[in-house]
């Protein structure tokens, strides 16, 4: 080997970031999904957003050729939701979707996306990020299916953190912890690599400091306009690192068991965090920066603590009867990537663990 061809340290990696047009600026939603619908070349087009982002969708879409609009939104995308949008689309004549609101908008819109090849644009109200992602889902009798395909990434994401002010805190927060789940479970997800761990990490530098604002209780324009931004970091970190462990045990709880998707994450990250951060060191370590020192796991659990959200599962409506179930259905999901091999006696106590609320334990000591 020549030294002009030394490695420098660093493993080699094969790394995608999915390709996307952004537009933030507090204030502009109007202006700017005006421009991206005109540049797409949009004469009709379908609104999805639900009833809570009516006020937002009314003045975003007052000034677009509108020819069809869709207000019944629900979290993981029932199937029969998505056949009827599906249709609405097709009887109007749509040539572009465009959704206004949280996860649940942009995931009917990706459903009908997907099946008609329409282009999407989104305009999320909430931080759950899924505008970033290439992944749909939808869900039919309790089993959620997902994927992903490059026809569902919206072509534009119009990001205005003004849409975000009706968010009421405690749901903002909630909603932004599923944004810091997106960085912290990439860490260890199956295409993991150091560009996408640079994008969470950064993501995460928004994000936390945000989110311990909102705990002291300073809400306002600047803190939203610092969220939505952690919030597309980390969402476009999750999309070139995949699903690890935490997404794993969220999809399933949320799909099987109805559970609210952005508390469910903030209930369950720091106990996925506890049970990887032992096998997980360098992710531990960025994570414990950000916590003064604290570690990874209990400065997670602390967050949440101060904002105030649900402690455990059990609070989100999960039945004790249930953990078995959930067990058996996350189990065969588990990536074999993850740090930690995770067997049904350590999911088990995992789950029992963030159904109880339960205080997460010292880093390194393993369950
Ligand atoms: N495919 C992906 O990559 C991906 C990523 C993240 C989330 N998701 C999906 O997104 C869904 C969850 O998204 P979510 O947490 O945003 O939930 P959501 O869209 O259901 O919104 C949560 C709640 O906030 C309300 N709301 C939204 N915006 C508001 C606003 N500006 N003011 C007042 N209220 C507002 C909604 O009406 C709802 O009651 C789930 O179905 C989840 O699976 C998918």
């Amino acid at each position: 080997m020549s030294a002009g061809t030394r490695g420098t340290g660093l493993a080699p990696f094969d790394h995608t970031t999915l390709g996307q047009r952004v537009l933030f600026g507090s204030g502009a939603a109007v202006e700017s999904t005006a421009r991206v619908v005109s540049d797409l070349g949009a004469q009709r087009v379908l609104v999805i957003a639900g009833r809570s982002s009516a006020q937002a969708a009314h003045d975003v879409a007052a000034a677009l050729p509108v020819v069809a609009r869709i207000e019944e939104v629900a979290q993981h995308v029932p199937a029969e939701r998505a056949a009827a949008a599906v249709e609405v689309a097709g009887r109007s004549g749509a040539d572009l979707v465009l959704t206004i609101g949280g996860g649940s908008a942009t995931g009917l819109g990706k459903a009908v996306a997907l099946r008609t090849g329409l282009p999407l644009v989104a305009v999320p109200t909430t931080f759950a990020g899924s505008e970033a992602t290439d992944v749909w889902g939808t869900t039919t009798d309790g089993v959620k299916r997902t994927g992903s395909d490059p026809r569902v990434l919206p072509r534009a994401v119009v990001y205005d953190a003004a849409l975000t002010l009706g968010l009421a805190p405690g749901a903002a927060a909630a909603s932004g912890l599923n944004a810091v789940a997106h960085a912290v479970d990439g860490f260890w997800a199956p295409r993991a690599d150091p560009l996408n761990a640079a994008l969470g990490a950064e993501g995460l530098r928004a994000l936390v400091p945000a989110l311990q604002d909102l705990a002291a209780g300073q809400d306002g324009l600047a803190v939203r306009e610092r969220l939505l931004f952690g919030a597309h970091l980390t969402a476009v970190a999750f999309a070139s690192a995949g699903s690890g462990l935490h997404h794993k045990v969220c999809h399933v709880l949320g799909g099987a068991f109805g559970l609210p998707h952005a508390e469910m994450h903030a209930v369950v990250l720091p106990h996925v965090t506890a049970f990887n951060a032992p096998a997980a060191p360098d992710a531990a370590a960025r994570l414990s920066g950000l916590f003064d020192g604290t570690a990874a796991a209990t400065g997670l659990q602390r967050l949440h603590a101060d904002l105030g959200g649900p402690r455990g599962l059990r609070d989100l409506g999960l039945a004790e009867g249930d953990l078995p179930r959930a067990v058996e259905l996350v189990l065969p999901s588990v990536p074999p990537s993850n740090p930690r091999p995770v067997d049904a006696a350590a999911l088990a106590a995992l789950l029992r663990a963030a159904w109880a609320g339960a205080p997460v334990p010292d880093e390194g000591v393993q369950r």
